[in-house]
């Protein structure tokens, strides 16, 4: 049987291992994890959901402590309408970041993007145009489109003088997602470099709804596949959702998909963003702590560990000083659902918000534990130790256990 070494991709003049980890939002996929993937030949993605927090973390701006400033007065207001991101410090930050990845690559891969196109940010046309434009400016090798996908996307760059130059490419759970989009930037001459296509069992946001169960990862590449053939398009298709194994990636490799997506096996990399302690958490997870649930503002589902302190908090909604899931009219369904609790509990220091989540601060605060269905199988890739923890991973282990084994084994550290 073959293995994952035995294939290439070829993504314009670039030779690459078809191995590319998948974004991971507010700095789970660090630039550290993206350059590794760069480093041994693959492509990895660094991701701007909540650039200017992530900013203020890693490059010690202070832009969510002068918003809070700003917009302080408006709090304990239902509404946030007012509560614009300044264009300027959005370029700034995604500069600051993507700038600091790329001076430090390293070797024959590239490195992406991840773009959610869910993070509307109160005005959700300008600021992606600015996300996106901001990361072509700073040369980033290409740009990964993700959930909620916008139709007209393209066209928002598309008199960038990179436009045709830098890769791009889109997240599509279904062959009519896929015909949609490439239907509506027909007009821009420019089709995605390739295709990732997203299955059922993916960590992060859903393009399927709470029957998500129905679906299956290989009957939809070969569905998109029989579609690309159909119109006569010649576009690399990348499975992604729940490809654990080398032999897994191998597997869709000989039957025509040009590269594999993979993220799971990575929330356990040192490279990877998460606090060490919660690492042990996605080690921890059995089969019966992994959840699909509906708490997203964003309206997808959403994959996550059970006991994540996300689930179930009343918070109070952090928009003056976050704010990236307020819609085009400053709405965001967390806000609605606080503020119904709160005024059926008049007088309780604290309420509890079981159907929506503030997914800003929690993922801002790495306690919403996003995760792949296959999660409870980490556990098998390394060893257990004395005191009862388990042995975080290189991401250079990982990435040459996808490239080089075989018979469905996982090799330990
Ligand atoms: C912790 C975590 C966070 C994720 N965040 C994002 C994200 O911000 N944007 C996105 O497009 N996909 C996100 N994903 C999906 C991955 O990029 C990838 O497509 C998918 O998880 C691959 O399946 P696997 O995890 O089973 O390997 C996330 C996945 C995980 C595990």
């Amino acid at each position: 049987m073959k293995r994952v070494d035995d294939f290439r991709l070829q993504l314009g003049k670039h030779e690459l291992v078809p191995i590319m980890i998948g974004g991971m939002g507010v700095d789970i996929s660090t630039a550290d994890l993206a350059l590794e993937a760069a480093r041994l030949g693959g492509i990895g993605h660094i991701s701007d959901a909540m650039i200017n927090t992530v900013s203020d973390r890693r490059y010690e701006t202070k832009y969510v402590k002068e918003k809070l400033a700003l917009y302080k007065y408006n709090v304990k207001n239902e509404d946030k309408a007012v509560v614009q991101f300044d264009l300027g410090t959005v370029v700034e930050a995604t500069r600051l970041h993507i700038d600091a990845t790329m001076a430090r690559k390293q070797g024959s891969g590239l490195v992406f993007i991840n773009c959610m196109e869910k993070l509307t940010m109160n005005a959700p046309k300008e600021t992606l145009r600015v996300r996106m434009r901001t990361a072509l400016d700073c040369g980033i090798d290409g740009i990964t489109l993700a959930a909620g996908l916008h139709l007209g996307s393209f066209a928002l760059i598309e008199d960038h003088p990179r436009f045709r130059d830098a890769k791009l490419g889109i997240i599509v759970s279904s062959v009519r997602a896929l015909a949609l989009f490439l239907k509506k930037s027909s007009r821009t001459n420019r089709l995605p470099d390739y295709i990732v296509v997203e299955g059922p069992l993916a960590g992060g946001h859903l393009g399927f709804g709470m029957d998500w169960a129905k679906y299956d990862l290989a009957t939809i590449v070969a569905e998109v596949m029989a579609h690309l053939k159909s119109e006569h398009l010649d576009i690399p298709v990348i499975p992604a959702g729940g490809i654990f194994t080398g032999s897994d990636a191998a597997a869709f490799l000989e039957s025509g998909a040009a590269a594999v997506q993979v993220a799971t096996r990575f929330t356990v990399s040192e490279e990877c963003g998460l606090p060490a302690e919660v690492k042990q958490e996605y080690f921890k997870a059995n089969e019966d702590d992994i959840v699909v649930n509906e708490i997203s503002p964003t309206g997808y589902p959403m994959r996550m560990i059970r006991s994540s302190p996300a689930i179930g908090d009343g918070i109070r909604p952090n928009c003056e000083a976050y704010g990236y899931l307020l819609d085009a009219n400053g709405k965001c369904s967390y806000v609605t659902a606080y503020n119904r609790e709160v005024a059926a509990h008049p007088g309780a220091r604290k309420v509890k918000v079981m159907d929506k989540t503030c997914l800003c601060t929690h993922m801002r605060n790495f306690d919403l534990w996003t995760c792949g269905q296959l999660t409870w199988r980490l556990k098998d890739t390394t060893h257990r130790l004395a005191d009862g923890s388990y042995q975080i991973l290189s991401a250079e282990h990982i990435f040459k256990d996808y490239q080089f084994s075989t018979d469905n084994k996982v090799v330990l550290p």
